[in-house]
């Protein structure tokens, strides 16, 4: 245990890894090398450090040691450079983490079976890493979780009765915002927040983000950054839902809801404008925000716009398969039972190849439980695990987009919008579209449906 500390409050510890991370001879590792902590990785090994990733996957670290990236948004070029050139490794094992100066997580926090939160992820990578903190260490926790996480989870595996967090070992929160395939804003251009315990470990953490980060803002305490990272989720689930819940009305008032979204979106103050669609997915919107709702419980405080929001979205798929079957009903008199439908992509969101909690899956589980036939085309996403109607699991398989596909489809159900499609193929062979996504808004065919 360390208590010899300068005038500022900082131990030698401390001011030798600030010094090492202004030298940038600071080593980092990385915890889960996947959406997240990949690019973190990449961007830190750019910015002159040397990184150290380390996953449970054999396949993940062994296609990064050969020089091979699988996540979109980071070059394959860059990790193959930064593997070739010794400045970044991937590893299977925690022992290595020994030598990192910096240790960010980067691992899952996904939602058990009754929507609680699961942190076994967090708590797993904690215990495996405990055995070999040494003092002189910054550990940043990255994964989105609910306020307290830090400091009542993983502050006692860290310190574990042997080490003083804040003297010998140092401890943050700081949340990745990344948003998969948006070509603006990525790791190194998006601020970062960062909350320490304590002002030494957020001065630290702010240091080493901004040596790769263009910038970063502290802020108070964990719990700080930890919820204003829920919140900014439960802000996207809560008006997603909002647009969506406006996409229904439309839809039985029998109005455009786009051209009223367009017409909304002309002013200039006072507005942001969402898009409706087939329901949220990927590993932060329809997840997120019930991290809080759990954690408001035990203050006695229910989150009802939370749960409002996971109930439209949720309706979602359900809507555009009833939806469907209206169109199929009245345009081809056919039932759904039966009908061959092409799903065009499985992705959660354009121009990205994660498909977890997409909602295309559930349009496809909803569609094959009421007796269709369906196929699905995505550039991104070359086969997915589903189930039959016997609940068996099942691999279905992406297949080519032809005109004699789409020929021989009694639908087209466009639920991602990815960039690379042809949709004027699409539309010149498709007997009937609906578009739950407006992106054939302008290619006027009168088979075209839209949410
Ligand atoms: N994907 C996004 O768009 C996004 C954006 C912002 C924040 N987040 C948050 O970041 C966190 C990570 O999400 P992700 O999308 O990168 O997940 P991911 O599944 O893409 O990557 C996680 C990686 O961690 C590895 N892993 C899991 N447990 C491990 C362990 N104990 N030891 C070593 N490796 C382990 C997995 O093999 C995987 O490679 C989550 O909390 C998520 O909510 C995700």
């Amino acid at each position: 245990m360390n208590t010899e500390t300068n005038s500022e409050g900082w131990t030698p510890e401390a001011v030798c890894l600030r010094e090492k991370i202004q030298a940038k001879t600071a080593i980092i590792g990385v915890i889960g090398l996947g959406y997240v902590g990949l690019p973190l990785a990449i961007v830190h090994a750019n910015a002159g450090f040397h990184v150290i990733g380390v996953d449970y996957s054999g396949e993940k670290v062994d296609q990064l040691n050969a020089g091979k990236n699988y996540i979109p948004d980071v070059s394959d070029e860059d990790v193959k450079t930064l593997v070739d050139q010794h400045r970044f490794q991937a590893s299977l094992d925690y022992g290595i983490l020994h030598e990192a100066d910096v240790i960010c997580i980067a691992v899952p926090t996904p939602l058990t079976r009754h929507k609680d939160p699961d942190l076994s992820f967090i708590e797993g990578a904690a215990q495996k890493l405990r055995p070999h903190i040494r003092p002189g260490q910054l550990i940043v926790l990255e994964s989105t979780t609910y306020p307290g996480t830090t400091e009542d989870v993983l502050l006692p595996i860290i310190s574990d009765g042997e080490f003083v967090v804040g003297k010998d070992v140092f401890l943050a929160f700081s949340p990745e915002r990344v948003d998969p395939g948006n070509a603006t804003f990525n790791t190194a251009n998006t601020p970062k927040l960062v909350g320490g315990v304590g002002a030494v470990a957020t001065e630290l953490a702010t240091l080493f983000y901004s040596q790769a980060i263009s910038q970063v803002v502290p802020v108070s305490s964990p719990r700080i950054a930890e919820m204003a990272k829920v919140f900014e989720n439960t802000y996207r689930a809560v008006n997603i839902a909002l647009v969506n819940e406006m996409a229904m009305l439309c839809d039985r008032m029998k109005l455009d809801v786009w051209e009223v979204l367009d017409a909304a979106g002309t002013k200039p103050f006072g507005i942001q404008i969402f898009y409706p669609g087939p329901g949220v997915g990927g590993h932060c919107i329809p997840l997120d925000p019930f991290y809080l709702a759990w954690k408001a419980k035990e203050y006695d405080m229910p989150t009802r716009f939370i749960d409002l929001a996971g109930q439209i979205n949720q309706g979602m798929p359900y809507f555009v398969v009833d939806k469907l079957q209206a169109i199929l009903n009245r345009t081809q008199k056919k039932p759904l039972q039966g009908s061959k439908i092409l799903l065009l992509g499985i992705a959660y969101k354009r121009d990205t190849s994660d498909a977890r909690e997409s909602p295309a899956l559930q349009v496809l589980s909803i569609l094959a439980q009421r007796g269709a036939n369906v196929a699905y085309h995505d550039p991104w996403v070359s086969s997915i695990l589903s189930q039959d109607s016997g609940g068996n699991g099942v691999t279905i398989e992406s297949i080519e987009l032809s005109s004699e596909a789409l020929q021989s489809m009694d639908a087209v159900v466009i639920t991602t919008d990815h960039s690379t499609v042809d949709y004027g193929l699409v539309e010149k062979y498709s007997s009937v579209i609906l578009d739950t996504r407006n992106i054939v808004k302008d290619l006027g065919g009168k088979n075209i449906f839209r949410l």
